[in-house]
């Protein structure tokens, strides 16, 4: 029996029992984390070691410094999370490592380092779409949340507003043409010369600021719910580098705010206008955030007011599993594991994997 038969049958049999412990491994960028998560819900062990101080000194993520941290850095997460759980690997019922989207190098490191340990240790290897995970970090956060729900995910490659019709099925509502929300938010943070990440950077400054020192363009775009922030983006970059010509000193924290304005404004208003459509046809929509943006205090107060206005539930996921983790990855698992969804030694990084 090759090793994905056997991994075949024993999450067939899995099916049948009572609780299901997942050892998960997260590995796409420049975070590497491990988690134990029992049934896709309860967090038995989250281990997050970040590589920020690595990659500070050069203004952004290096994909060859992030692999080689992460190989150092995998076996002693996934040690330390068993370690927290007070289990050993053998008491583990199946293995998930993200393998895609992401850098290459940073998603093959960890692709590698699960195939080898659950080939060593007998167990099944459940492959999980990373941006599928910070959707489950909500299944973490709320153990009664259910689909079908709305989610705006809003990472540093995604800004999507999908319907969640059912566990790991998607559909497209609507999303950017062109930059992601965090990559927007890295980006402006860089014209004021904060450092790298620059989304929670400009988010705390922005606290102290004016949102409407600085008004920046609001797209027309054709998509119904589609957003746009390039524009917002070079319009801002002008406007910094012109007070910059006259000798001006930058008001940092008034140009943060009415940054972060311009953002969660498009994204507010397009998950309004989706709302709103969906409960003029009579449905009773339900609504969540999901990934590193959703960390944004204004965009959390925004959601929050705007949701309360119309009535809609709510969910926002824990802030401490908005950005990358190991327990979403655990969490999306178990649902994939419940499908059969199991993956063979083949198993390769999907630098520009899909999830709608
Ligand atoms: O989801 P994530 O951890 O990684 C990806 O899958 O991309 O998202 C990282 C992004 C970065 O662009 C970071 O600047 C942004 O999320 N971010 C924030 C905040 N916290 C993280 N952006 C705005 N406000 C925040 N508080
Ligand atoms: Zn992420």
């Amino acid at each position: 029996m090759t090793y994905l038969e056997a991994s075949q049958r024993q999450v067939a049999a899995l099916q049948a029992q009572e609780h299901i412990r997942v050892l998960s491994l997260e590995t796409s960028c420049d975070e590497t984390a491990a988690a134990i998560i029992e049934d896709g819900r309860r967090i038995l062990a989250n281990v997050v070691f970040s590589q920020i101080d690595l990659h500070e000194l050069y203004g952004g993520v290096v994909p060859e410094i992030a692999s080689r941290a992460h190989m150092e850095a995998c076996d002693r997460v996934v040690d330390e999370a068993l370690s927290q759980a007070g289990m050993a690997l053998s008491q583990v019922d199946a293995l998930a490592v993200t393998y895609g989207p992401g850098l290459v190098g940073a998603l093959l490191t960890g692709v590698n380092c699960m195939k080898g340990l659950a080939f060593a240790a007998g167990k099944p290897l459940i492959p999980v779409n990373h941006i599928e995970g910070h959707v489950s970090a909500n299944f973490l956060t709320h153990p009664e949340l259910e689909p079908p729900f709305l989610c705006l995910v809003v990472s540093g490659g995604h800004s999507h507003l999908v319907e969640v019709a059912d566990y790991g099925e998607y559909h497209l509502m609507g999303q950017t043409v062109d930059d992601a929300a965090g990559e927007a938010f890295d980006k402006a943070a860089r014209v004021l010369g904060l450092p790298y990440p620059g989304g929670p950077r400009i988010d705390a400054l922005a606290e102290e600021g004016d949102p409407h020192f600085l008004t920046l363009p609001h797209p027309k775009l054709e998509g119904r719910y589609d957003v746009s922030f390039s524009g917002v983006k070079t319009a801002f970059l002008n406007a910094v580098h012109s007070m910059e010509q006259r000798g001006e000193r930058l008001p940092k924290a008034d140009l943060a705010a009415s940054f972060r304005f311009a953002v969660c404004d498009q994204l507010a208003e397009k998950t309004e206008r989706l709302l709103r459509d969906r409960l003029a046809d009579g449905k009773h929509p339900v609504m969540a955030l999901a990934g590193g943006v959703s960390a944004n205090r204004e965009l959390r107060r925004r959601m929050t007011a705007l949701c309360e206005k119309l009535g809609v539930p709510l969910y926002l996921p824990r802030l401490d599993l908005c950005t990358d983790n190991g327990a979403m990855i655990g969490a999306a698992a178990y649902y994939e594991l419940k499908k059969g969804k199991v993956a063979g030694l083949e198993l390769n990084a999907a630098p520009a994997l899909r999830f709608v």
